[in-house]
C-alpha cells in the first residue's frame, strides 16, 4: 500500500476541516480500515518508517496509532501494530470515516410501520402567511415583557431548582392554570389534577399510552386533527373516524353496536377543522356514552379562548362532577408555539397513577419558563394579552367573512367562524374538488388546506360531506385580507367554470 498516496488523497478530500497532522493521519487510517483498504490482519508500517515516508515527526504517527488502538481499530503485539478483526464496514459502501455519520443509508425497513405511514409535516417556513391555520399573530406577542418575566424567574432560582423538576410540573403554574380554567372555562378542578406537558401533542401521546392498550379502539372526529390521529396510530390503537356535521361529532345508533372505545377524541368548542360547536345535548349524550362504555373523552380545547360572538362556552369537562374527561389545553395559540407548554387536567382518581407513569416516560424541567408563565397568568398580563388578541382576531375574522361573502358567496358558505383562529369555507357546488383547488392555490403561494385532506376514517373513506377550504386568519393584517380573498376567489371561480363546462377536471393552464 502506498501510504503517501493514501494520505495525500485523504488530505485533499478533507482539507476543509483544518485538522492538525496527527488528527488527519488518524482519520485517514481509520477510514482506510473502515472501508477495507487496510483489511483485518494487515500489519501497519512501523511508526519510524511511516514518519520518514510521510515526512512527519514520529510522535505524530505514534499519536495516530495510539488513538486507533484506544478505539479498538488496531491491536499491538511484540512485532508492531495489526488491524483488528471486525473493524471494517465494507457493506456501508466505503464510508470514508466513522465520524462522517450519515453517509451510509439506513434501510427503510428499519423503520416501524407506524413511522413509515406518517404524513409529511410542514416545516416552519410553511407555517407563516395566508391562510395557514393554527398560528397566532406572533408579531403581537409582548416579547419585552416576556423577557423580563423570564429574567425575574431565573434570578429567583436556587441550585435546588436546577435539578429535575416536579413530575407534574411547577406547582405555581399548576395553581395558576387551575385558577384560570375554573374562572374562564368552567373546568372543575384543583391544581392536583393539572399536569404540565410539552404541548398538546405530548399530552395526546401521554393519554394514548396511559389510558389505552395496544389494539384498543379510539373514536376520533372525521374530518379531524391529524396530530391526534398520529398520536393514536403511534400508540398502536385502532382508530375509528366518526362523522362530523354542523353540530359537531354525530354518533348514531350504528356506532353503539360497534366495538366499545377506550378513548373518544373531540374538539367540542371549535371542531378542527370545520369549526362546528358541539351542542349541549350531544355533549351530555357523549358523557353518558363514555360512562356506559367505561371510556374516557379527550377534550382538546385548543383555541376556545377566542370566542368572537358572545361569551366563551364552558368546557365539557365542567358539565358534570368528575366527568370522564381528560381536558387538554395549550399555550401554542394564546402565547406562541415555540414555548412548548401545554396542560392536561385529569379526573381526581387518575392523578396519582398518571404521575407515576409520567415519571417513567418524560423528563422534567424548564422550571424558569414555567415560573415565568405562572407570573404572566397571576399578574393579569395573560388576560390582557388574550383580550387584545380576541379583539384583533375578531376584526380580522369580520373582514375575512365579509370578503368571502362578497367574492365567493354564490358558490361557497362560511362555517365555524364563531370562534378560534380559522374558519371553514364550504363549497356549495359539489362539482368543485377541494384538493385540486388547494393544490392550485399552493402554486399561487396561498396555503388553504382542503377539508377533505383531514379525513380520519381509514383507507377507504366515503366521500366526505366536507368539501371546501380551511382558512386561518389570525396572522393576516386586516388590510391584506381582501386582496388575498380576491386571488383565492379567482382560482375557485375558474375551477367552478371548468367544472360546469368540462366535467370535473381543471384545465392544465396556469392562471
Ligand atoms: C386541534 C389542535 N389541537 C392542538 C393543537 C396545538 O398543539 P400543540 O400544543 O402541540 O402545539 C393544534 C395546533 O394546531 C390543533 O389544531
Amino acid at each position: 500500500l502506498d501510504y503517501a498516496l493514501l494520505v495525500a488523497a485523504f488530505m485533499q478530500d478533507h482539507a476543509q476541516h483544518g485538522w492538525p497532522r496527527q488528527r488527519m493521519l488518524h482519520e485517514c487510517l481509520r477510514a482506510a480500515i473502515r472501508n477495507g483498504t487496510l483489511a483485518a490482519g494487515t500489519r501497519l508500517v512501523a511508526t519510524r518508517a511511516l514518519a520518514a515516508e510521510l515526512d512527519l515527526a514520529r510522535n505524530t504517527v505514534l499519536y495516530a496509532y495510539e488513538q486507533l488502538a484506544c478505539e479498538g481499530f488496531v491491536v499491538s503485539d511484540r512485532r508492531g501494530t495489526v488491524v483488528a478483526g471486525a473493524a471494517a464496514d465494507v457493506a456501508a459502501g466505503g464510508s470514508d470515516a466513522v465520524g462522517d455519520s450519515g453517509t451510509a443509508a439506513v434501510p427503510v425497513r428499519a423503520l416501524a410501520r407506524r413511522a413509515r405511514n406518517l404524513r409529511v409535516v410542514p416545516g416552519p417556513a410553511d407555517m407563516m402567511g395566508a391562510f395557514v391555520p393554527g398560528v397566532p399573530a406572533l408579531d403581537m406577542f409582548p416579547m419585552a415583557l416576556w423577557r423580563r418575566l423570564l429574567d425575574r424567574a431565573w434570578r429567583g432560582l436556587g441550585p435546588a431548582q436546577l435539578n429535575y423538576g416536579d413530575q407534574a410540573g411547577e406547582p405555581a403554574l399548576r395553581q395558576a392554570i387551575a385558577g384560570h380554567l375554573r374562572a374562564s372555562r368552567g373546568v372543575l378542578c384543583d391544581a392536583s389534577q393539572v399536569f404540565i406537558t410539552d404541548g398538546t401533542q405530548s399530552s395526546l401521546d401521554l393519554c394514548a399510552r396511559a389510558f389505552a392498550d395496544n389494539g384498543d379502539t379510539v373514536w376520533i372526529e372525521d374530518p379531524g386533527y391529524a396530530g391526534a390521529l398520529a398520536a393514536f396510530r403511534g400508540a398502536g390503537l385502532r382508530v375509528e373516524g366518526i362523522p362530523v356535521d354542523g353540530q359537531g361529532i354525530a354518533l348514531t345508533a350504528q356506532h353503539s353496536r360497534r366495538r366499545k372505545p377506550a378513548l373518544i377524541y373531540v374538539t367540542p368548542s371549535h371542531q378542527y377543522p370545520v369549526g362546528s360547536v358541539l351542542t349541549l345535548e350531544r355533549r351530555l349524550a357523549l358523557i353518558a356514552r363514555a360512562r356506559a362504555d367505561g371510556a374516557l373523552i379527550i377534550e382538546d380545547d385548543y383555541d376556545s379562548e377566542f370566542r368572537h360572538d358572545g361569551p366563551p362556552l364552558s368546557a365539557m369537562q365542567g358539565l358534570a362532577p368528575d366527568a370522564p374527561v381528560l381536558y387538554l389545553g395549550t399555550f401554542s395559540k394564546t402565547m406562541f408555539p415555540a414555548l412548548r407548554i401545554g396542560f392536561l387536567v385529569v379526573p381526581t382518581g387518575l392523578a396519582g397513577p398518571l404521575a407515576a407513569m409520567r415519571a417513567q416516560s418524560a423528563s422534567r424541567g424548564r422550571v424558569a419558563e414555567q415560573l415565568a408563565l405562572a407570573d404572566f397568568l397571576h399578574s393579569g398580563q395573560f388576560a390582557l394579552h388574550l383580550r387584545r388578541m380576541r379583539r384583533l382576531y375578531r376584526q380580522r375574522r369580520d373582514v375575512l367573512v365579509a370578503s368571502l361573502q362578497e367574492h365567493l358567496g354564490a358558490i361557497a358558505e362560511v362555517h365555524g367562524e364563531s370562534a378560534g383562529m380559522h374558519l371553514a369555507l364550504r363549497f356549495t357546488d359539489d362539482r368543485l374538488r377541494d384538493a385540486e383547488i388547494s393544490a392550485r392555490l399552493m402554486e399561487e403561494g396561498i396555503v388553504a388546506h382542503a377539508l377533505s385532506a383531514h379525513g380520519t376514517a381509514g383507507s377507504r373513506p366515503a366521500r366526505s360531506k366536507w368539501n371546501g377550504l380551511m382558512l386561518g386568519y389570525a396572522q393576516i393584517p386586516a388590510e391584506l385580507i381582501d386582496g388575498l380573498v380576491r386571488r383565492l376567489a379567482a382560482v375557485v371561480h375558474l375551477a367552478a367554470y371548468a367544472a360546469r363546462s368540462a366535467g370535473h377536471r381543471l384545465p392544465p393552464a396556469r392562471l
